[in-house]
């Protein structure tokens, strides 16, 4: 007795969104230099913020590049997620440094203005709340890094003003 079934909803998701990836990478002429971009618009493209493994395996087959070649890139580059995320990613820093200048009670505030826990997504897929080790700007603690902006000597009032800066912009990255 089968197990399981995919429903017609989800097959008719899973082609539309098999053609979204093979448009993507028709769009750069399955040029295996533009593995890169063709993996950031995937990401871009998924609503979840990651590349799925199924459209690793059709991007691989499509530029004939080996699988272990496409999970290289999408383990290296930390721009790359490979489970589903918030369009946006606000990571906290938890070193030393930040730890001392009340790192956890910037982490409370996030949790308050997002009404989600560390670790979790909101249910518009918009905000992942995460922890990260140092960042590289620890004079300015407590941190907070979203995609390749950092945000220093963060206050409740600071941490809000950033929320709402992010909400409403409608590309992958601000
Ligand atoms: S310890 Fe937080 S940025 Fe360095």
């Amino acid at each position: 007795m089968c197990c399981s079934k995919v429903t017609k909803d989800q097959a008719l998701r899973i082609v539309k969104q098999y053609e979204q990836v093979m448009g993507i990478i028709n769009k750069y002429d399955k040029q295996k230099e533009q593995l890169l971009s063709i993996l950031l618009d995937i990401q871009c493209a998924s609503g979840e913020n990651y590349v799925a493994e199924e459209w690793a395996e059709v991007v691989a087959r499509e530029l004939e590049l080996p699988i272990s070649k496409v999970h290289d890139v999408l383990t290296f580059y930390a721009m790359f997620n490979i489970e589903p995320k918030g369009k946006y990613v606000i990571e906290i820093c938890k070193s030393t440094p930040c730890h001392v200048t009340k790192a956890d009670a910037v982490v409370k505030m996030f949790e308050e203005e997002l009404g989600i826990k560390l670790g979790q997504t909101t249910p518009d897929n918009l905000f992942t709340l995460l922890h990260t080790s140092c960042v590289g700007a620890c004079d300015i603690g407590p941190v907070a890094k979203i995609g390749d902006d950092v945000y220093g000597n963060l206050t409740a009032d600071k941490v809000a003003e950033i929320v709402t800066s992010y909400r409403g912009v409608s590309s992958c990255q601000k």
